[in-house]
């Protein structure tokens, strides 16, 4: 009896000074006492967005052969590579929390952790790059730039390289897209097919609405989340808008229109039923995309035995000095 109250004593202190470092706004970092259900809840958010990183590579990688010029080809060969990056610094980041590399990769490919839904999606032309780069890294950078002010220290100092990142690939994606749009009646055709396909899976990616999140209550306690899901899909939607409209795209959303009295723009009904679906693993490429993550994991088998048979030949020479 006198060890159970021991015992609770002892995780109220670790929860006051838990909660005592999130209401100054200090950072949580990975020596820290933090309750479980905080570790559990960034363990999954972020090997889900290390996994979106990774995964997002495969549709981008697709256009690397295709790409119309050498200096296109070499951008998006830099920003392929970056994404692969992004991955490793948020696997990373995880690690301090517990949790291996081997094992959010099996639960990614045992169907238990997600990746965002938009990379479910395929890359049919070339204006695909683009409408890529521009609205989905615009999506991510909204939604990063938020999480650069996370409470847990490692995710939060990934994010800020990040962002940096992603602001060239939105540059990037959005020249493909201005150039589009000032060359042929055929490109300009393209790149709006490209903006009437990615326009709606690009609002997907900040989530359900607020009122539909689970998550959001827990990760605001916790000053996880600093905005919420439908904030950083409003704050999308205004700064695109004024893009779409500088090179001539439209927007694919009768109900589109601006509010003068919200100062933003109000938008029609997102599909819930498609999001749920394509998150559920039945999108347009999500066995394509899984198919293609285990068979590269698996042929890649070789590099980690040989990395870690260095790391043991090393470990033995240092024993011996
Ligand atoms: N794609 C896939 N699943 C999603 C998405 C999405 N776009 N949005 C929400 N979900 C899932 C959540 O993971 C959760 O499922 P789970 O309980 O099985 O984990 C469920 O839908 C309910 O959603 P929320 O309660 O809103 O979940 P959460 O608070 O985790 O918020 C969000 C969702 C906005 C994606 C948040 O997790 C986040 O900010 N993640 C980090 C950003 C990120 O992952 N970006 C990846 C794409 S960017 C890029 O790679 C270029």
């Amino acid at each position: 009896m006198e060890l159970l109250q021991k015992t609770d004593n002892i995780q109220e202190d670790m929860l006051k000074g838990f909660e005592e470092k999130i209401n100054r706004g200090d950072a949580i970092e990975p020596k820290d006492r933090m309750p479980d259900g905080y570790r559990k809840h960034l363990i999954r958010q972020i090997s889900q967005h290390a996994h979106s990183e990774v995964i997002g590579m495969q549709p981008e990688g697709n256009w690397i052969t295709r790409a119309p010029s050498l200096r296109a080809k070499q951008i998006l060969l830099a920003k392929i590579q970056d994404e692969g990056g992004h991955g490793l610094y948020l696997y990373s980041a995880a690690e301090t929390l517990g949790v291996s590399r081997d094992e959010m990769i099996n639960q990614l490919h045992a169907g238990k952790a997600k990746y965002s839904n938009i990379f479910n999606y395929p890359a049919l032309t070339w204006a695909d790059i683009g409408a890529i780069g521009w609205l989905v890294d615009g999506a991510a950078i909204v939604n990063q730039v938020s999480l650069q002010r996370t409470s847990y220290g490692p995710y939060s100092r990934a994010m800020v390289r990040i962002c940096k990142e992603e602001s060239f690939h939105q540059r990037q994606g959005y020249e493909i897209m201005a150039k589009m749009m000032s060359g042929t009646p055929d490109q300009r055709e393209m790149a709006q097919d490209a903006m009437n396909r990615w326009w709606w899976p690009s609002l997907m990616m900040f989530g359900p609405h607020d009122s539909e999140s689970p998550h959001t209550g827990d990760a605001f306690r916790w000053k996880i989340k600093r905005h919420s899901n439908d904030e950083l899909r409003q704050k999308f939607i205004d700064k695109t808008v004024q893009q779409a409209e500088v090179i001539g795209l439209t927007i694919p959303d009768k109900d589109l229109k601006w509010n003068q009295a919200a100062g933003h723009y109000d938008h029609g009904p997102i599909n819930w039923d498609e999001f749920y679906r394509v998150i559920g693993g039945n999108g347009p490429c999500n066995k394509q995309r899984m198919a293609h993550h285990t068979a590269v994991h698996s042929e890649g088998a070789w590099v980690r035995a040989a990395a870690e048979a260095y790391r043991l030949k090393k470990e033995k020479q240092i024993l011996h000095q």
